[in-house]
């Protein structure tokens, strides 16, 4: 089918929402935690242990805004049984292992989020920042749901890999790729114009740009152009494929899982690209790269998270995670 590259750019989310990808997403979250030490960053248990426990024994409102499958979640009411945990997101899922305390609600952030200004202790927001059209104005809204002295908790994937030696490893020009309505590339003049560089990252960069929003910065500068939040973390975690990594904590476990997750992401991500006009045989072509690539290759991709709060209460609070 001919691409509607206008089109996938203009829906309101792009990846699958089906089950596959919500255990897609379950993968992504044993990442996440292997990365940061567990639910939220090892450096921040006490803060978050001191705002979920107030002296009366109420433990508060904690939002989890694009939810998915709620897997962060449902972890987190279950941690805090005492506090009222709400999953945000357009698309509803069963939720069958969630407790009492969870409530789901579904509808469009830019609705839903005005309803919990002031109320919210914590906001975690993971990986939604770059699907959404206006990723300035969620991180506003963010904010504004914050009472005073609670935090954001802010995370988002990055598109760039990097070799073992922590160089860019470029992509290759997908040019021509589902970049315009007509003409996509035969997979023989994509082979023989890769000219050895990266499948794996070309098919980021290509996918990236056709489901990000133009006006997506990095969550730091997101962050950074709110004046009422002060960031108390800001931290960049390298995240190993298929390799141990040097030096990075829980390294053998993080490449297993994280080949899994990106070999898992081809496969969602291979839908919009045939709607993008991608032709069956290409994407064979590239899957089987992109595979052999994580497969055999140090590969590293990069991953973001940004604590910040209310700065009213605890502007002067600045401490390092791990
Ligand atoms: C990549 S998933 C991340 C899910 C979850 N935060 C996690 O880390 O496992 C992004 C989620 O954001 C939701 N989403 C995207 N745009 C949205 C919007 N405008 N309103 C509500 N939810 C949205 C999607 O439905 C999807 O479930």
């Amino acid at each position: 089918m001919a691409a509607n590259v206008d089109d996938i750019r203009n829906a309101v989310y792009k990846l699958p929402t089906d089950v596959k990808e919500m255990v897609r997403l379950g993968i992504q979250h044993s990442i996440w935690s292997l990365m940061i030490g567990g639910l939220f960053p090892v450096g921040v248990s006490d803060q978050v242990d001191q705002l979920l426990n107030d002296a009366q024994g109420r433990q508060g409102t904690v939002l989890d805004v694009g939810c998915g499958s709620a897997i962060w979640a449902t972890n987190m009411a279950k941690t805090f049984s005492r506090a009222w945990v709400v999953g945000l997101d357009l698309n509803a899922q069963e939720f069958s292992d969630a407790p009492e305390n969870f409530e789901f609600i579904q509808g469009d952030l830019d609705q839903t989020l005005p309803k919990f200004n002031g109320r919210a202790s914590i906001v975690h927001c993971r990986c939604v920042a770059q699907h959404v059209r206006d990723p300035q104005t969620l991180v506003l809204l963010l904010s504004q749901t914050l009472r005073p002295g609670g935090i954001l908790l802010l995370a988002d994937g990055d598109w760039t890999v990097y070799d073992q030696h922590k160089k860019l490893v470029e992509p290759f020009k997908w040019w021509n790729c589902g970049t315009t309505n007509s003409n996509p590339a035969e997979p023989i003049v994509l082979e023989k114009d890769a000219c050895g560089r990266s499948w794996y990252a070309s098919w980021l960069d290509f996918f990236g740009n056709l489901t990000r929003s133009k006006d997506y910065r990095p969550i730091e500068e997101l962050v950074k152009n709110v004046d009422t939040l002060t960031v108390l973390d800001s931290h960049r975690y390298l995240s190993p494929i298929n390799w141990p990594g040097e030096g990075i904590e829980n390294g053998e476990d993080l490449g297993r899982i994280l080949n899994i997750n990106q070999r898992d992401f081809f496969v969602g991500a291979k839908e919009i690209a045939l709607q993008a006009g991608f032709s069956h045989e290409m994407i064979e072509v590239w899957g089987r790269h992109y595979e052999a690539e994580i497969d055999s290759e140090t590969r590293n991709a990069h991953q973001s998270i940004v604590l910040a709060n209310e700065s009213d209460v605890w502007s002067s609070k600045v401490f390092r995670v791990v």
